[in-house]
């Protein structure tokens, strides 16, 4: 009840902040081709922000946001580091100490700012559970509007744990609005089966036969059974809540066409970005956490898809470590150049491992001291503000090419990326 009586007060007051909020002011420290695609090292409010000052108020097709969901927990990703060893790290922290307002408000605010740039035919999602998708369901009623409400869709999976005292909780629940009555949403077929599954023979009806037996073709319904990534499936990427690129394709190709412009504010692993790469949709991408954008970051390198990675102005020097911590074997004869990695140490200030683990960590990079290098890339005409990723050499079971050979120019650099998110930034002297 009481948060209840309390929701017009957190409308009123997170309106206010979101337009209250200042602007971010970014730097793009990396571009992997280009397309017109960001992926942002930032709280997602002084990103929208950003993005409504460049011009993007009304311009996003889609916005998938899969936040925090008010589980009072914190999350892990488990990372991958060199000789088979693998850690876990904290990626981000999912507790309020029973102060669901103080949720209410961070989201609020958000979704504010994701409204405003929404385009009069985009389409919002909000991926929630339990915890709190009713108070988000009148919640959304209010600012997207209740008539603005599509569907609640509810994405079923067997992985998670069950109780002796509930039923076991297996799906989550996914509020589907449009900004206006003139959404776009293009709903794609599924496969219903015929009862004993004979033909039936009706008239002017397409039946189609499988190895199960006879179905028709019907617009999709709102329960959708995907299964969860799984510990062995190719695309897991360590993080604990990465969502599965088979609902997100769902999502994105449902909800926009090739050209268009999706968002994911909170995107975590990087499955929006990652899917909008595949299917030809430009993105914008915000995580408040560095292992989350380096796992974006990697993904979209894998597939060498297109990005330009942003990070605040007063972060930068925290961000990218300009005294290197990486040495190379540099050798130029003025026309071609070779270089080699041969040592790297992460940046200490920017994470924090129990005794037992920093104890692995250290003896690891005496044996191997490249063991913690995830991915490195070359930028061979660098121009002294962002890094162009020309070659990227990424850690694929337990291999790591560390060498490079090209053209001179005068002005290489590289940057070293760590399984922490860390990264190292080395430039020619010339
Ligand atoms: C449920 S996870 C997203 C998982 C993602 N969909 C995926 O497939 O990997 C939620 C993410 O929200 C991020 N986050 C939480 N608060 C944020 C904020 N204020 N701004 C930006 N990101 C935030 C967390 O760091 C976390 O990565």
């Amino acid at each position: 009840m009481y948060l209840l009586s309390n929701i017009e007060e957190i409308l009123k007051e997170t309106k206010e902040a979101f337009d209250n909020a200042p602007t971010g002011d970014y730097s793009a420290v990396e571009r992997n081709g280009f397309a017109g695609n960001m992926l942002a090292l930032s709280d997602n409010v002084p990103f929208m922000k950003y993005l409504i000052s460049k011009g993007l108020k009304g311009k996003v097709q889609m916005i998938y946001a899969d936040p925090p969901f008010l589980s009072d927990a914190d999350y892990d990703a488990t990372l991958k580091a060199g000789e088979g060893t693998s850690l876990k790290h904290l990626a981000y922290k999912d507790t309020w100490k029973n102060n669901e307002e103080e949720y209410l408000r961070f989201l609020c605010t958000c979704l504010w700012g994701m409204k405003e740039l929404l385009s009069e035919e985009g389409t919002i999602w909000l991926h929630l559970d339990w915890h709190i998708v009713h108070y988000m369901k009148v919640i959304m009623d209010e600012i997207f509007g209740r008539g603005n409400f599509i569907n609640e869709i509810i994405w079923q999976y067997k992985s998670g744990g069950s109780s002796s005292r509930h039923f076991a909780r297996k799906h989550d629940t996914i509020l589907l609005y449009g900004k206006s009555d003139k959404y776009y949403l293009n709903i794609p077929k599924e496969k219903s089966y015929n009862r004993d599954l004979k033909p039936y023979n009706f008239k002017n009806v397409t039946e189609y036969q499988d190895e199960y037996g006879w179905y028709t073709l019907v617009n999709m319904k709102d329960v959708w059974n995907i299964d969860m990534v799984g510990r062995t499936s190719s695309e897991r990427t360590g993080y604990a809540t990465q969502k599965p690129v088979k609902l997100l394709s769902l999502i994105v190709e449902s909800a926009s066409r090739e050209g268009d412009i999706c968002a994911d504010f909170f995107c975590g692993s990087g499955t929006l970005p990652y899917v909008c790469g595949k299917n030809k949709r430009r993105f914008m991408a915000a995580d408040s956490g560095m292992l989350a954008t380096s796992m974006t970051r990697k993904r979209l390198l894998m597939d060498n898809l297109a990005y330009e990675y942003l990070v605040l102005e007063n972060e930068l020097a925290e961000t990218i470590n300009e005294n290197p911590t990486v040495d190379v074997v540099f050798i130029t004869d003025g026309a071609t150049f070779d270089i080699e990695l041969k040592k790297y140490r992460p940046n200490q200030t920017g994470f924090k491992l129990n005794k037992k683990d920093e104890d692995s960590i250290n003896k690891l990079i005496c044996s191997n001291p490249l063991a913690l290098v995830d991915s490195w890339s070359i930028d061979t005409n660098y121009d002294g503000r962002v890094h162009k990723n020309q070659a990227s050499f990424i850690r694929g079971k337990d291999m790591l090419q560390t060498k490079f050979s090209g053209k001179y120019t005068g002005n290489i650099s590289i940057v070293v990326r760590d399984i922490f998110g860390g990264e190292a930034h080395w430039v020619s002297k010339g």
